[in-house]
C-alpha cells in the first residue's frame, strides 16, 4: 500500500461563466471529456482535465483560458462550478505553502489517485474540422467587444426570409455600428446579449450568431452586418418553449438598439486565393456563413477577382421554410451550383443533405481531389455524422482512403464544422 500524497498546490483550469457564450466549442474539442455543462455553465472536471490545452485555441472568447491555484483537496468541484455566475477570487496561499510544493497542473490529482497515467501520447481530437484556418485566408480580428464593453448596434433592418404561412419564422436581421469599429470576415460570430433575466434571476447570458453578410458589409462599404435568425418556440423535445434570444431578435424594430460582442471565430474562415472552390453544406440558419461567402465571392467575380467553383448542399424542410430561397434561386447556375434537399415537401422524397452529397458523388470527389477546394458544414448537429460518412462513401468510391483525405483536408484547414 502506498502512503497518501499529501496536499499540494494545483492549476486548477476553470471556464469563466461571465465571458463564456456557451458555444459547446470547449467541450467537443476536449479530447478525454473533461468538459461537461448544464443549463446554467461550462465547466471542467478538475479529476479528468489534464491540462493539455486542446481546448484554448477553439474558444472564441478566451473564456476558457482561466486557472486558480488551489489545494489540490479543495479543488473546486463541478457542482461549485454550476452555481457560478463569475469566478472566484484568486486565493492566498503562504510564501511557506507555495515553498513546500511546486505547482502541478490539475491533472496531478487524477495521477495522485492512481487513475491517469499523464501520458498523452496518442491522444487524438474527437473533432473532426480543421483547427486552423486555409493558408489565403484573411487574418482575423477577435474580441474586440467583450462582455465588460459591449458596442451598442442599431437595427437597420428585420425582415422574415421564409413564407409568412410556415412555421418556420426565419428573419434576417441588419445591425449598423455607425461609426464605432466592428471588422468582421465570413464565417465569424457575435453574440448578443438579450436584456432581461432568466428563472433563476440571472442576467441572460449572450448568444452566438454566425454573421451572414460579407466582409465589407450587409450593403457594400457600410459598418453593418446581417444576421440569420429562427425563431425558437419549442425545445428538443418538441415542447412550447419561447427562446429569450430568438424571440428578442426576431421581434426587434428599425432603431431598436442592442448589445453585442465579439467577433468571434478563427478558423472557419474562407480562402482568399482567387481560384479556391467551396464546398458549402448547411442546414436551415446554418446557412448564414454560406451567404456570407457566396456573396464575397459574388462581388469578387464583377472585378474579376473570383475564379473558383461553388457547390451548395442546403437542407430544408420545404422550399417555403429555405431562407433567402428567392435570391437563392436566383444566382446565375454556372456561379454556383446549388443542391437543395427537402425533408418534408409534398413534391419530392425526402432528402437529406447528406443524400445529396451521394448523388453528387462524382462532381463532389472532382472538387475533394483539388487542394484548393475548402468544405464548410454548418447546422445542426445531427448532420455532422451523416456528412462525414457521405464524404467517406464518396472517396471510397473513388478508390481512396478517408482517413487518408480527411488527414489532409483537417491538417490543411480546408474542413470545418460549425453545427449546433
Ligand atoms: P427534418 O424534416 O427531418 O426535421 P430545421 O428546419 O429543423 O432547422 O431543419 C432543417 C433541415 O435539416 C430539415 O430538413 C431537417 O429535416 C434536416 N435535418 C434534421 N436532422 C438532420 C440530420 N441528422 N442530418 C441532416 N439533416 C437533418
Amino acid at each position: 500500500m502506498t502512503a497518501p500524497i499529501p496536499a499540494h498546490i494545483i492549476k486548477q483550469h476553470l471556464i469563466d461563466p461571465e465571458i463564456c457564450i456557451r458555444c459547446n466549442t470547449c467541450e467537443e474539442a476536449c479530447p478525454v471529456d473533461a468538459i461537461t455543462h448544464d443549463s446554467n455553465n461550462y465547466v471542467v472536471n478538475v479529476d479528468i482535465c489534464q491540462s493539455c490545452q486542446a481546448c484554448i485555441m477553439p474558444c472564441p472568447t478566451g473564456a476558457i483560458d482561466n486557472w486558480r491555484q488551489v489545494m489540490s483537496d479543495r479543488a473546486y468541484t463541478l457542482e461549485e462550478q454550476f452555481g457560478w455566475n463569475e469566478l472566484p477570487d484568486a486565493q492566498e496561499f503562504s510564501e511557506a505553502q507555495a515553498a513546500s510544493a511546486a505547482t502541478l497542473p490539475a491533472s496531478s490529482l487524477a495521477s495522485v489517485d492512481g487513475d491517469a497515467d499523464g501520458d498523452l501520447d496518442g491522444v487524438a481530437s474527437t473533432s473532426a474540422g480543421a483547427s486552423i484556418p486555409p493558408w489565403s485566408a484573411a487574418h482575423p480580428y477577435l474580441n474586440l467587444y467583450t462582455h465588460k464593453n459591449p458596442v451598442k448596434a442599431t437595427v437597420v433592418g428585420n425582415y422574415r426570409v421564409t413564407d409568412d404561412d410556415t412555421e418556420s419564422d426565419i428573419r434576417h436581421i441588419v445591425l449598423d455600428f455607425g461609426d464605432q469599429p466592428f471588422p468582421v470576415l465570413e464565417g465569424q460570430s457575435i453574440a448578443i446579449f438579450p436584456p432581461g433575466v432568466d428563472g433563476a434571476g440571472r442576467p441572460y447570458h449572450a448568444r452566438q450568431y454566425s454573421i451572414a453578410s460579407p466582409r465589407d458589409g450587409e450593403r457594400p462599404s457600410y459598418n453593418n452586418l446581417s444576421l440569420t435568425v429562427k425563431r425558437v418556440t419549442t425545445d428538443y423535445d418538441g415542447k412550447p418553449v419561447l427562446g429569450a434570444a430568438s424571440n428578442y431578435l426576431c421581434d426587434l424594430k428599425k432603431n431598436d438598439t442592442v448589445q453585442v460582442i465579439g467577433p468571434f471565430g478563427s478558423t472557419f474562415l474562407m480562402p482568399d486565393h482567387e481560384d479556391a472552390n467551396l464546398i458549402m453544406i448547411c442546414t436551415g440558419t446554418g446557412s448564414a456563413p454560406m451567404r456570407a461567402m457566396t456573396e464575397r465571392c459574388r462581388r469578387r467575380l464583377k472585378t474579376q477577382a473570383f475564379k473558383g467553383r461553388l457547390m451548395l448542399f442546403f437542407g430544408a424542410r420545404t422550399e417555403r421554410e429555405l431562407p433567402y430561397f428567392g435570391p437563392l434561386m436566383s444566382l446565375p447556375k454556372d456561379f454556383i451550383d446549388i443542391n437543395l434537399a427537402l425533408s418534408r415537401s409534398a413534391a419530392t422524397p425526402k432528402r437529406y443533405v447528406q443524400d445529396l452529397i451521394r448523388e453528387r458523388a462524382g462532381d463532389v470527389m472532382t472538387l475533394l481531389e483539388s487542394s484548393k477546394t475548402c468544405i464548410y458544414v454548418c447546422g445542426l448537429k445531427g448532420m455532422e455524422v451523416g456528412v462525414i460518412d457521405a464524404l467517406r462513401e464518396v472517396v471510397s468510391q473513388h478508390g481512396k482512403q478517408w482517413a487518408d483525405v480527411h488527414e489532409e483536408l483537417r491538417t490543411q484547414g480546408r474542413l470545418h464544422f460549425e453545427t449546433y
